[in-house]
This record gives structure tokens, sequence and C-alpha cells, in this order.
């Protein structure tokens, strides 16, 4: 079917299909919506849990519209602002138009090639402070992967963008409040019938108390930082000091607490998730593994990983490329259209929740060459259109691209330089990995791992 702006209207699931396969929806979103796609076609309608409706695509032409050339016409979706922002509040995540361009622009400066040299140190000194913990872990029996990356990565973006005196205790507080919010917030998504049931059985204001715990500790820092500036800024002194409020003047700490906490959200087990797949794929690829660990060892040598390592790790970064595409950890991307729009030959009316189905278009034999397969050095050969393109979007695409992409890579090729120079690992046999993706793609039960230290006999290698 066409309409007047010569856009055929996309093929659907019925609402009550979509309804009755909500438990195989929790269970395993990602297949459910590509047996759908290889029978629809690349762009068609879906009904979350019977009842949101969106259009799901891995159409690049439309991706193409939707996330760069035409993206002011599509901010974030209610599913975003509406769900977290109702944990989350008002902030760069979650904002749009003139005051998403304002932050945006401030906060990018956190964010640049000169600061991330600048911080590579810092970054560097809190992985170092936080592997004895992981050594103790590691030495006891099998560990689980994901909860271990965590704990190594989080305290890295909290002490380098928000640097200041936190304590492991506290840091661990923000760190699993978050991760037990996100699961709740995909319950939520999926399951948006149950929203009233979630307010009588208590769930709702639970996980709220759960936040507010959070935000205390968090808000005394930000209140500490007031009274003891940061030269050179990090990024809460510039939420601090910047002109980001929408009036145009500062921002109050409750509103640098709430933009402060989006990033830790947005940047809490993304990179953790992304290196425990890489892991995952390492430790079933020893070739792979024996060639990333040398040339760590060849371009790092005994020093710390900093930016400009990265050109000369290809093998390495690549690697990480390929997880990411394997298993993104943002499955999926969501926005909101404005105003009636057209692309790819199909119609997008006003109000249509467009899902950019990332791990969709990962997979996608029509782009990609073999796409099941684990082959890093396609990424030296532009398959599927090369890193820039619509069909590989791990960190998004257009403006709104992740803003943490530099950062995220330094930290994963950080922890990775540690781990794979100072360990052999192997997979545990149980329990069987089964990915599940939530807000964030992981694993069902977690990837449990045995780690043993590598000794001079058989590969020595240090790195932090
Ligand atoms: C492998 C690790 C990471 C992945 C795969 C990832 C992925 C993404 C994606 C897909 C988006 C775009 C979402 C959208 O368009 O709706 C995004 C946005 C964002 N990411 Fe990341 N991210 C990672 C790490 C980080 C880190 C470490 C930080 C912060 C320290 C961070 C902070 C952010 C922020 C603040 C945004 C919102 C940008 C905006 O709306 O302008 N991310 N990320």
């Amino acid at each position: 079917m066409t309409n007047s702006r010569g856009g055929a209207t996309a093929p659907r699931v019925s609402r009550m299909a979509a309804f009755l396969e909500t438990p195989d929806l929790l269970e395993d979103a990602t297949s459910v919506l590509r047996s759908h796609a290889e029978r629809l076609g690349e762009t068609f309608y879906y009904f979350f849990g019977g009842v949101k409706k969106v259009l799901i695509t891995t159409d690049p032409a439309v991706l193409h519209r939707v996330l760069k050339e035409n993206y002011e016409n599509y901010p974030k979706s209610d599913i975003q602002v509406r769900g977290m922002g109702e944990f989350l509040g008002d902030g760069l995540l979650t904002s749009h138009g003139e005051p998403w361009i304002r932050k945006r622009r401030h906060m990018q400066k956190a964010f640049s090639p000169r600061q991330l040299e600048a911080m590579a140190g810092d970054m560097a000194a809190s992985l170092e402070a936080a592997w004895p913990a992981f050594e103790a872990a590691a030495a006891k029996g099998p560990v689980e992967v994901g909860q271990q990356m965590t704990r190594a990565a989080f305290p890295m973006v909290m002490q380098t963008l928000f640097s200041g005196a936190m304590g492991e205790d506290e840091m661990r507080q923000i760190s699993d409040g978050i991760s037990t919010i996100q699961a709740f917030m995909v319950r939520r998504i999926v399951q948006p019938f149950l929203q009233p049931w979630f307010l009588l059985n208590g769930a709702l204001e639970r996980h709220q108390a759960i936040r507010r715990a959070g935000d205390a500790i968090l808000l005394r820092h930000v209140r500490a930082r007031r009274d003891a500036p940061r030269t050179p800024p990090d990024l809460l002194q510039i939420l601090l000091d910047e002109d980001l409020s929408p009036d145009g003047g500062r921002l109050t700490d409750e509103e640098v607490l709430a933009e402060g906490m989006q990033v830790l959200v947005a940047g809490h087990e993304t990179s953790s998730t992304a290196l425990t797949w890489t892991l995952y794929l390492l430790c079933q690829h020893p070739t792979v593994m024996a060639a990333v660990r040398e040339e760590l060892e060849t371009v790092v040598g005994d020093g710390f990983v900093t930016p400009s390592h990265l050109s000369r790790l290809r093998q390495t970064t690549h690697v990480i490329d390929e997880a990411l595409r394997l298993y993104p950890p943002f499955w999926m991307i969501d926005r909101e259209a404005e105003t009636d729009d057209e692309a790819g030959g199909v119609r997008i009316p006003r109000g249509t929740t467009v899902v950019a189905f990332v791990h969709g278009s990962h997979h996608d034999r029509a782009h990609w060459s073999d796409p099941e397969s684990f082959c890093p050095a396609r990424f030296s050969r532009q398959d599927g259109g090369g890193a820039e393109s619509t069909r590989y979007l791990p960190f998004g695409a257009g403006p709104r691209r992740c803003i943490g992409a530099n950062f995220a890579m330094l930290q994963m090729v950080m922890i990775l330089n540690a781990v794979v120079r100072r360990y052999d690992f192997t997979l545990a046999r149980e329990p069987a990995v089964r990915p599940h993706p939530r807000i964030i793609q992981g694993a069902r039960d977690g990837v449990w791992m045995t780690f043993e230290p590598l000794t001079p006999g058989n590969g020595k290698g240090q790195g932090a």
C-alpha cells in the first residue's frame, strides 16, 4: 500500500501474535525479531508485549534518514525519555533539540582526544587499584566475567570523569543500583501491561528507593566538589561550571546529579559487557588470542595503554570491533517521528516509534559475509561497508553517536591488555553461555571462566 508521499506501509506482526510471544521476547528478543525480519523484510511493525507499536528496521536507508539526515525529526522515543527519565531525571541521554545541542557541545570536551590523552594515566591507575580484587576472585576458581569486568571498568569511569575520593563501597552501591534498575526498566518496556501491578506490589517504590540511595551518594560528591573545584576540569567540573541550563545559566546541584547519573548509566555495563564477549570469543580462538597478546606486548610493552597506541593495535581493536558486531551491547536504538516522513520507500507517520535493530543489522546475510562467524579481519577489508556504515552501529550513528566511544575503546583495550598479558583463560563448562538481550545484551547466567596466571614459561606478560 502506498500513500501520497510515495512510501509504502510496512508489513506487520499482528498484535495478538506479538502478545502471545512475549515470554520468548523477554527471553531472547533478538532471535524473535530476526525470525520476523527473515519473513517480513528489513522494515516491519511490531507490538512490544502486544501493546507498544514500533517500526523495527535494519534498512540502511531508513537508518541513515532517522539517525543522520533527518535526526532532528527523531528525538529519543518515550521508551527512553519517559521510562528512563522517571528514574534518571533530565539529562543528555533523554534531552532533545537546543538543550541537547548545548549540553552535548560542552560535555564533549570531557571526552576530547586531548582530554583522553590526559586521563589515560588515571584510568590505568584506577585499573591497577581494582586489580587485586580480580586476582583474588580468579585465584578461587571460575569467576563470572561480566561482574568482574564491571568492577574493573566502572571505577575507571567514576574516577576519571568525576575524579574525587569516592569509596569503593559507594561506587559499588551506585553500580549495583544501576544494574538492578536497568533490569526493572526492561520489564516495564517489554511488559507494559504490568505497570499497574508494579505499582501495587511495591516494585516501583522499591526501585525508586534504590535510585534515591545512589543519588544521595553522588549528590554528596557533587556538593563536595562545589567547595573544591578541580583544574583542569573533568566532566563533573564542566557540569558545574558551564552554562548548561535551559535558561542559559548554571545547573543546580540536583541538575548536575541528574546529568552525571545519566552518563554513569550510559557508561555502565557497556564496556564491561563488550569486554566479556571479547574474552568469550578470544578463548575460543587461540590463534587470534596469541596474535592479540603478541601485538599488545610489542606495541604497549611494560607501560600502560595510551590513545596513541590504538592506531597501532589493529588486530586488538578489530577483535573488539568484531565482538561489538556479534554482540552489540545496545542491540536496539529507539526514536520517535515528530512529523510524517518517508525513508527507503517506507512511510513513517508522525508519532511512530522507530527501532533501529542494531543486532539484526550486524547479522544481516545480505550485507556481511558469513555474519555468524568470528572474523576480526573483516574490519580490515571493509566488509559490511566498514565501521562508518549504518550497517554497523554499536555506538549508534549521527550527531547522537555515543559520546563515550573513544573513552570506551581505550578502556576496553586497557583492560584487555591487563587480562590477556597476565592470564590464560578458558570457559568454565557450566552454565552454558546464552545471550540474553535486556537493555544491554549480556549472557543469561553470565559468562563463567577460569583464569590461570601466565608464568615466564607459558608466555609471561605484564601490562596495565
Ligand atoms: C562499548 C561501550 C559502549 C557502547 C557499545 C555504547 C553505545 C552507545 C550507543 C549505541 C549510544 C547511542 C544511543 C542512541 O542513539 O539512542 C550511546 C550514547 C551515549 N553513550 Fe555510550 N556506549 C559505550 C560506552 C560508553 C561510555 C564508557 C560512556 C561514558 C563514560 C558512554 C556515554 C554515553 C552517553 C552520555 C550517550 C548519550 C549521547 C547523547 O545522547 O548525546 N557510553 N552509547
